[in-house]
């Protein structure tokens, strides 16, 4: 096979391509205002809520958050993979599809992109020990109560403070600078060079299921944001499909009768430190159908812990709808929720290990599905019963045949008080196949979009369709930005500081007389499909550290040219800068 799709050629062939067209030709779609709509290919229903966007190039099920671009329709819904649907899209367009050349065109197995992840593992290891700032990290691993032993099989690193260190440390070649880019450990500076990605974090190394290093996490020390950091999708990091832990898991135990599914690595690494060893967390991403299909390979039970709180509720929901079509006879799928404001870190760690392992915490998923219905719905009257049916109809239909489907049809029709017979043929009409999703996390909305120079707006756009996110940043993180436009994205996020429960009307309204009326309207219409909502605010805490990045560069370099400098050098280090950064333009 050749070398890889040029990024430039992807960006090019989606603005070529019309997703109306590639979605048309295989769902055919009615124009509903700015927008198409049809019937969601991805899940059953009745009243269309499948939207796409000439617009934004973009579509989005409201109904079961199915959403992606022109290539990832073409692999979720015709099951290609990127390279086929990138092919495929190229042929429409009637275009070529380039492969790039140079070094990493020969090594068709990533064999040196992985090469180089295990020299950065062990660079943010070494810091962790040698860096004079490596107390600081120390300390705070210990204050969250892990051993050495547990910092050490996990490989916990440390990321200095700084712009430059692994640049300095492993981009030795200008072919090493492009390699540390590639695999997302760099970023590229507007006009040229690079700068760190990971800076001032605890460092968590992300190994795949065969130990090899694939990408990271990054923790800050303080409540400063974003507290996490992830590696970008990258040639050999795609989030749908890791799961952080599971490496460290196999290789600690053969034979796993369960496995945990949490949130974050600090509770993998909580639960391990108190010798609970099967469990793995998503990466900041909802779990996938590919991640239960891995998990399943290994254990025939996943138990999913979930914060008690709606937002737990909420991805419990969720991954129930991911979970049934893979409930297979002999594979078990159990809940588990913490307390109100504990995740499972805190909760074993004030509770023990024999609390947290206690069968009685664990909710069938059946048991769960009926519950959520019997509650929502009033089963005293008929029209509350045919609701009842007609909302877990669906969801029963999507559990392949089998004992499961059996009982709950059973326990249903009594609940109902409905003939079996009768509910079965129900079940039996509704269990259209559905498409799978695997695109859905592969490639993400951030991924393809353009990208934009205005951050500022983009960060303005993000808060009115989503005014709950700003309840995730403090106004005060941008106090010292004199960028344009950011004394408004203050004063935007005090008010919804002010007013969590405040909706993008009602920051209209706010500003509805002032001189960023028109402003604001502009932005609200541009941007009508929500995506995914951990992926919009990853976009947010992203855009907020571009701004802060931007300004500071912007500040050293009127710094520079206030001090007319007859000697750069040491113009550069009177304003703090080395003298050998000088790529730092
Ligand atoms: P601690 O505060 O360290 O205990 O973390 P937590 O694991 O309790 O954090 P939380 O429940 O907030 O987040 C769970 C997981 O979501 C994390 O492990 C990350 O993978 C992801 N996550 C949380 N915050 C961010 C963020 O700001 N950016 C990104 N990219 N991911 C995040
Ligand atoms: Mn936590």
């Amino acid at each position: 096979m050749a070398g890889l799709i040029p990024q430039y050629f992807i960006d090019d062939l989606l603005t070529r391509v019309d997703i109306v067209d590639i979605v048309d030709s295989s769902v055919a779609l009615k124009k509903a205002g700015r927008d198409f709509k049809a019937c969601c290919p991805f899940h059953d229903e009745k009243t269309p809520s499948f939207t796409v966007s000439q617009n934004k190039q973009f579509y989005h099920c409201f109904g079961c958050g199915a959403h992606g671009t022109a290539i990832s329709f073409l692999m979720d819904y015709s099951g290609l993979d990127f390279i086929e649907a990138v092919e495929e899209l190229a042929s429409r367009a009637g275009v070529e599809v380039p492969r790039e050349e140079g070094d990493f065109s020969k090594t068709k197995d990533n064999s040196e992109l992985y090469e180089l992840m295990e020299l950065v593992v062990r660079h943010f290891c070494q810091q962790l020990c040698e860096s004079p700032e490596a107390h600081r990290a120390v300390d705070y691993l210990k204050q969250r109560g892990l051993s050495g032993e547990i910092a050490k099989e996990f490989e916990l690193g440390f990321a200095p403070p700084g712009w430059d260190i692994l640049l300095n440390a492993l981009g030795t070649s200008d072919a090493a600078k492009q390699r540390l880019a590639l695999i997302g450990m760099t970023l590229e500076k507007d006009n040229g060079g690079y700068y760190d990605r990971f800076r001032d974090r605890i460092i968590f190394p992300i190994r795949d299921q065969r130990g090899r290093a694939i990408g990271f996490g990054g923790r800050v020390f303080d409540d400063s944001l974003p507290k996490y950091l992830n590696s970008p999708e990258t040639p050999i990091f795609h989030k749908g499909r890791e799961l952080y832990g599971l490496f460290q898991a196999r290789h600690q135990l053969k034979d796993m009768e369960r496995m945990y599914i949490v949130e974050g690595y600090m509770d993998v690494l909580a639960l391990a430190q108190h010798g609970i060893r099967n469990v793995v967390a998503s990466l900041g991403t909802a779990v996938t159908e590919n991640h239960l299909e891995r998990l399943f390979r290994v254990c025939p039970q996943i138990i999913f812990c979930f914060d008690g709180d709606s937002a737990g509720q909420k991805a419990a929901w969720r991954s129930m709808e991911i979970a049934l079509p893979l409930l297979k006879e002999g594979r078990q799928i159990h809940f588990m929720f913490m307390p109100e404001g504990e995740d499972p870190d805190t909760y074993v760690q004030k509770h023990g290990r024999k609390k947290f392992e206690d069968v009685n915490n664990y909710v069938p998923l059946s048991d769960y599905l009926i519950e959520k219905f019997k509650q929502e719905t009033q089963l005293d009257s008929r029209e509350g019963m045919g609701q009842l049916v007609d909302g877990i109809v669906p969801l029963v239909g999507k559990l392949p045949a089998g004992a499961l489907r059996e009982l709950l049809a059973k326990d249903i029709a009594r609940l109902a008080d409905m003939n079996i017979d009768s509910l079965k043929n129900l079940i039996d009409q509704k269990q259209t196949p559905v498409k799978k999703t695997q695109a859905q996390h592969l490639v993400s909305t951030s991924q393809y979009k353009k990208e934009s120079k205005n951050h500022v707006a983009d960060a303005i756009r993000l808060l009115l369709h989503n005014p709950e996110l700003g309840m995730t940043i403090e106004p005060n993180t941008l106090s010292d930005i004199e960028t344009q436009g950011v004394g408004f994205l203050r004063e935007l996020l005090t008010l919804i500081n002010q007013q969590p429960e405040i909706s993008c009307a009602g920051i209209l309204e706010h500003w509805r007389d002032s001189k960023y009326a028109e402003r604001l309207n502009k932005l609200s219409i541009e941007d009508s499909l929500l995506t995914e909502p951990e992926a919009i605010k990853v976009e947010l805490f992203e855009i907020i550290e571009k701004i802060k990045y931007d300004y500071q560069k912007q500040l050293r370099n009127k710094n520079l040219q206030k001090l007319d400098i007859k000697n750069p050098k040491k113009a550069r280090s009177i304003i703090g800068l080395s003298p050998a950064s000088n790529s730092e333009e």
